[in-house]
């Protein structure tokens, strides 16, 4: 039998340690007063779209920081994480003709796993830094302490993000008549801006174009706004719980603090807790599939996360690395296939290329993060399965933290402005030579 809290009954991995258990309960109680975030119908919705993905109808494009921060509040960031997510849009669209699922990881992504769960610097030994939904960054013991009054904070700033994101994606902002307005000034004069700005001319001159022939675009909304969905890694189980809710119209049970909620790779145990909660709610689910994953389990946890193999409810992204894709995905592929599993295939790129450079740096490098995502849709070419999709670490910023890319970023540049609380992002112009290069695989793949 599920419940929303049936989780507590089996192990939790890369949960604080709450010290303090009555601030817990407080912060839970207080979450569970809250209004939703999203709406079962939003997922539900979401959950149809990723049904197409996986028949192989559209492509899914999941994006954005690898951990969001409180310090970083303001409307800039928020627009221009989705101006790069638009622009990598309409370039996937535009050049292949398949038409492109949004989803962010955003509003909502404040909770890291950590590979050590305690620090330690010389003799002192603390709690890791998990995220701003849990604790802060800097190695004192007030800082590292888990703190349960941030998961409200990590509640109010989702809220005020999401806020934002309807009214710029509803609201005239991602108007296709505003698509060179998605072009920020620091990636305009590159050369990926460029080839940008000329497919904002045909799109601009095809509209003008129908305008000519008498049509009325005012009423075509999907011209004037666009679908987009929120994300984030189901982790701290008890903020998880505090906004499930039943929907009242199918009495089916939501996780309303996004839309699609993952599993992440190091808390995807068959009998855990994660597995355990994200099993009862209905909202489209994400899972990481990483190399130490046997074709098998992945089959074993697809039937337990989704026992009537609905289309769209699960993505499967591996995270591979670019030199074991090729040997280590097609295993499962076969096995669903073989035991008719129904699943989005997306290619998570980054996590499987992450290496540390100047001393402690983290960074990833353009070439190796397009390699994994060439021969991920080289394994499906060969099996004859959809390529469905892609996970990426972006900003909207003009960061210097992965190597390569357009303007060449080498390790000297990497201090230049490396502002990421946790892994490194591809910086605007990145993302978007990353989608040209995804839009011709996409168009040879789907033959436009
Ligand atoms: C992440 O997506 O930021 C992450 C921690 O990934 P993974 O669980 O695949 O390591
Ligand atoms: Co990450």
């Amino acid at each position: 039998m599920w419940s929303p809290d049936s989780w507590r009954g089996r192990e939790a991995c890369q949960q604080p340690r709450w010290p303090d258990a009555e601030e817990l309960k407080s912060s839970e109680s207080a979450l569970a007063a809250q209004p939703p975030l999203v709406f079962a119908g939003e997922a539900r919705r979401l959950t149809a779209e990723l049904a197409d993905v996986a028949a192989g109808r559209a492509f899914l494009l999941q994006a954005g920081d690898c951990a969001e921060s409180f310090h970083v509040t303001g409307a800039d960031a928020i627009r221009d994480k989705l101006k790069v997510i638009l622009q990598m849009a309409v370039a996937l669209t535009y050049a292949s003709g398949v038409p492109v699922v949004k989803v962010g990881r955003i509003a909502g992504q404040f909770a890291k796993p950590r590979s050590r769960e305690i620090e330690t610097v010389g003799d002192v030994s603390l709690e890791a830094f998990r995220g701003h939904i849990v604790n802060d960054e800097p190695f004192t013991p007030a800082a590292r302490r888990p703190d349960a009054a941030r998961m409200l904070t990590a509640y109010h700033q989702s809220a005020s993000t999401l806020n934002l994101l309807r009214a710029f994606t509803k609201g005239g902002f991602a108007d296709l008549s505003r698509v060179h307005a998605w072009n920020q000034e620091f990636v305009e004069d590159s050369a990926m801006g460029q080839r940008y700005a000329i497919i904002a001319d045909e799109i601009e001159r095809a509209m003008a174009f129908m305008r000519a022939c008498g049509i009325d675009l005012s009423k075509e909304a999907s011209l004037h706004e666009v679908d987009f969905y929120v994300s984030h890694e189901a982790l701290i189980l008890n903020y998880e719980e505090a906004l499930t809710r039943q929907d009242s119209l199918t009495g089916d049970w939501y996780d309303c603090s996004a839309h699609m909620l993952w599993i992440g790779n190091r808390t995807r145990q068959l009998d855990g807790a994660h597995v355990e909660f994200l099993r009862g709610v209905q909202n489209p689910l994400g899972m990481k599939v990483g190399v130490d994953l046997a074709p098998h389990e992945t089959a074993a946890l697809c039937e337990r996360l989704n026992p009537d193999n609905t289309p769209g409810r699960i993505t499967l992204i591996s995270r591979m690395g670019r030199d074991v894709i090729t040997d280590l995905l097609p295993g499962h592929i076969e096995e669903l296939r073989r035991r008719g599993i129904n699943v989005v295939w997306t290619c998570d790129p980054m996590h499987g290329n992450t290496f540390t450079t100047n001393g402690d740096v983290k960074t990833r490098r353009f070439d190796d993060i397009i390699a994994e995502v060439r021969s991920f849709f080289a394994v499906h070419r060969d099996l004859g399965t959809w390529a469905g999709g892609v996970h990426l670490e972006l900003t909207g910023d003009d960061v210097t933290e992965c190597l390569g890319g357009g303007r060449a970023l080498s390790e000297s540049d990497l201090a230049l402005n490396y502002t990421t609380m946790c892994d490194p992002r591809l910086n605007a112009s990145q993302s978007l030579d990353l989608a040209f290069q995804i839009a011709e695989l996409l168009g040879d793949r789907y033959g436009a």
